[in-house]
């Protein structure tokens, strides 16, 4: 029950933040049994959208809208790929290898086609369900999730001119990328500050000192 109403929580999110757009465009990557498929098909109905998914299996079945275009591919096979988008996208959905460094080729690759003011949603990027004494107890998930999140944040470091970026921590949680000016991505940049200064010091030295 508590998984249903988180599943819903963030179907929830994901409709609105895509239900207002006219004749929407959508990239998928990432079908299997097509819950989010069946999300953006619906969106597309109602819109006169059209939607575009990358499976590596065969997920044809899935659903048979006119308006759904299903490509069986892996969705780093660009070059088979990238001609069938003909139009500029309103939505990129990222849910396919959740690897970072799949996410970040992926994303590179498929943020030309997204229009100013489009969002890329990449899903996965919570690790709290995954941690020590909780249900979904599963280190391997944790640390990937953990690793995605940091590396969109690493993205951003360095294209904060670029897009904005929101995440949404419901279940396994979303990052969400507006884009807002059609600059070239540039390469991560790790995020580091100074942790061992003068100032820190004194800060956690009083912190650390008994409350009277
Ligand atoms: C988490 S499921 C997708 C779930 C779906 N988006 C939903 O919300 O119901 C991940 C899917 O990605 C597919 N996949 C894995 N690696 C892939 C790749 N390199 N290219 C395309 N699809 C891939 C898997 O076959 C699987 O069906």
């Amino acid at each position: 029950m508590r998984h249903h109403n988180i599943l819903n929580s963030k179907h929830e999110f994901l409709k609105k933040k895509i239900s207002n757009i006219n004749n929407i465009q959508i990239l998928e990557l990432g079908v299997a049994q097509g819950n989010s498929t069946k999300i953006f098909l619906e969106i597309c109905d109602l819109n006169n959208g059209n939607l575009i998914s990358v499976d590596i299996i065969d997920c044809s079945q899935v659903s048979n809208n006119s308006r759904w275009e299903f490509i069986k591919a892996s969705d780093d096979e660009f070059d088979i790929i990238n001609p069938k988008i003909k139009k500029p996208l309103d939505i990129l959905f990222i849910d396919s290898l959740h690897e970072p460094n799949h996410v970040k080729k992926v994303f590179f690759n498929y943020y030309k086609f997204l229009k100013v003011g489009g969002i890329c949603i990449i899903d996965d990027v919570s690790w709290l369900p995954y941690v020590v004494n909780k249900k979904k107890e599963n280190s391997y998930v944790a640390m990937t999730n953990y690793n995605t999140f940091n590396k969109v944040l690493e993205i951003y470091n360095s294209n904060i001119e670029n897009f904005s970026l929101e995440f949404f921590f419901e279940g396994s949680g979303y990052a969400v990328i507006t884009k807002k000016e059609n600059f070239k991505l540039l390469e991560e940049k790790k995020v580091i500050f100074k942790k061992k200064t003068f100032k820190n010091f004194v800060k956690n030295f009083y912190l650390k000192l008994p409350k009277k």
